[in-house]
């Protein structure tokens, strides 16, 4: 258990999962994580029938817990983020995201899983995996192309180029900005708009939307084995201490 997870039940198995570490901008550590997985994988135990993912005012995350990647490229032992992770791609229940403020690493390759998502026009995506020695994870090799198309996707992976709310829409990855305000009402009311549908017809309907969870967990594969190697490489380790060290 981890304070840094508040989990808040809802109306009609409407479920609000909030990240709330906000003196490190949300880095999630491995109890955070597996408090988040613990929400999607036993969804259908717990009678839930949609997850809501927020942050706090400003920020919604600032993605891995760079100290943990130090950990970790010493022989750190299975990752809680890769479990989250494939988690995402395979959770039968849908997922909706509301998006104030920053939104590094993990905090943009999550959103890419979700069935829904709204952005405050505060919003910054940015995935800086190569400029920590690191490669993209979460498929987000594979879905981003898909959605923005190979040059832009290289300007976000590869430059690590961060984008906003409106470009985001404009992709395809989120649904619509909203201020914030109104942000996480608008996440939960569209969460409740689906609890309430048929769920078998939903879930159907999910799964033909998506298509099959096999490609997206070959790929995550891939990442993980690319990844784990480059948390072992001398240009991570030393990305990593630049950022530990940089105050
Ligand atoms: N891992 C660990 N600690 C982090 C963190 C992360 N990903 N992101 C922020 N923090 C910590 C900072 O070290 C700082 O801690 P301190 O007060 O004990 O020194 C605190 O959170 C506040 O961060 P700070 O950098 O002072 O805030 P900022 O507003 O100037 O910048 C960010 C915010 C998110 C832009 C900046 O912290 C950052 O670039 N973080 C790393 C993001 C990243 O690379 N994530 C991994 C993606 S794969």
């Amino acid at each position: 258990m981890t304070d840094h997870i508040s989990i808040t039940r809802h109306d009609k198995g409407v479920v609000l999962v909030r990240m709330n570490r906000l003196d490190k901008k949300n880095a999630l550590t491995g109890d955070m994580y597996d408090a988040m997985r613990g929400v999607i994988e036993n969804a259908g135990a717990q009678g839930t029938r949609a997850v809501v993912f927020a942050g706090g005012p400003g920020v919604f995350t600032s993605g891995n817990d760079i100290g943990d990647f130090i950990a970790r490229s010493s022989g750190g032992g299975a990752s809680p983020a890769f479990q989250f992770i494939k988690a995402l791609a395979t959770v039968e229940v849908p997922m909706i995201a509301a998006i104030d403020g920053l939104a590094i690493g993990v905090g943009t390759t999550m959103v890419l899983h979700m069935d829904l998502a709204y952005a405050s026009p505060r919003a910054l995506f940015r995935m800086p995996f190569v400029d920590l020695g690191l490669v993209p994870e979460a498929a987000s090799s594979l879905l981003l192309p898909q959605l923005a198309g190979l040059k832009k996707a290289t300007e976000y992976l590869m430059l690590a180029e961060g984008f906003g709310a409106a470009e985001a829409v404009g992709m395809g990855m989120i649904n619509a900005q909203v201020p914030e305000a109104e942000l996480e009402a608008k996440a939960l009311e569209a969460a409740t708009k689906l609890a309430s549908k048929p769920p078998q017809a939903l879930a159907h309907t999910r799964r033909l939307l998506r298509g099959g969870a096999a490609a997206l967990r070959e790929r995550m594969d891939e990442e993980g084995r690319l990844f784990g190697q480059q948390l072992m490489s001398d240009e991570a380790k030393q990305a990593f201490m630049a950022f530990m060290t940089r105050k």
